[in-house]
């Protein structure tokens, strides 16, 4: 069984890169690595849908590109991870859930890290740790028109694999009704799918030519995919 519980919040844990396509859990898992571990998840689609809802500029220029399913410009998305990467809570170390997701991301990232390398005042000075969620297509399906979300709490439901107590109601926020992303309807997925297959994919090789990717099991239950993260991280520590 996962241990969420146990908290690792003493040491320098640096870059989590979870990679895999959309409904894969990225955002599950790194909710779990946060709890374990004390350090930020930085989703670049949280923070681009937070952008949206407050009518930011950012959110203006993004909103009809994530609602067609398609990625936001690079430069548009590195700004705003350069931004969250600086603020103090980054400093032990931080999980980036959805970011890169492009070869020019994977580069900048790199280029960034590198910088960081020179930097001494920062304790998380090393490689990221890369890991990619594989999930069989059919599943992939089901997980995301399954996912519903609490608008209060953020909590994340599937109603296929994880469903609220009560039927499309928060088992945390009570009476919170739970709602659908706008860019889990089926006509949105298949270009969510498409963008992963042609601009990720290539991600992905980029870190296992590098020695950099290691793979795992996404289609395995929550707890095990976290075990299996968290025996990663353990190793990369040891
Ligand atoms: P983003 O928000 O990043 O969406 P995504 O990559 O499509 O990933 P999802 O959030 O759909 O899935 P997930 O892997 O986090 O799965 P989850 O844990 O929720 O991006 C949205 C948009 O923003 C993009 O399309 C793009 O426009 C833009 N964008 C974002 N980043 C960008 C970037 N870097 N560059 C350019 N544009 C960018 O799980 C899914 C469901 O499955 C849930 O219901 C969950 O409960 C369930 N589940 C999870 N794990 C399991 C399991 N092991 N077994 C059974 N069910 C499970």
């Amino acid at each position: 069984m996962a241990k969420p519980m146990t908290q690792e919040t003493s040491r320098a844990v640096g870059a989590v890169v979870l990679l895999g396509p959309p409904g894969a859990g990225k955002g599950t898992q790194a909710k779990r690595i946060m709890e374990r571990y004390g350090i930020p998840q930085v989703s670049t689609g949280d923070l681009l849908r937070e952008n949206v809802a407050q009518g930011t500029d950012l959110g203006i220029a993004a909103k009809a590109v994530m609602a067609r399913g398609e990625l936001v410009s690079d430069d548009l998305v590195c700004n705003m991870v350069r931004e969250r990467l600086l603020l103090p809570d980054c400093k032990r170390g931080y999980i980036l859930d959805g970011f890169p997701r492009t070869a020019a991301q994977a580069g900048w990232l790199d280029a960034l890290l590198e910088r960081e390398l020179f930097d001494n005042s920062r304790p998380t000075r090393a490689w990221p740790i890369v890991i990619q969620l594989e999930v069989d297509y059919n599943q992939l399906l089901l997980r995301i028109t399954g996912r519903r979300s609490c608008p209060t709490c953020g909590r994340i439901y599937n109603v296929h694999f994880q469903p609220p107590r009560f039927d499309e109601i928060c088992d945390e926020a009570h009476g919170t009704k739970l709602v659908a992303r706008n860019d889990d309807r089926l006509e949105v997925i298949q270009p969510r799918l498409t963008a992963f297959q042609e601009q990720t994919r290539p991600v992905a090789e980029y870190y296992r030519r590098t020695g950099r990717l290691i793979s795992v099991n996404g289609d395995r239950p929550v707890d095990e995919v976290t075990d299996q993260i968290f025996r990663i991280l353990e190793d990369h520590h040891a």
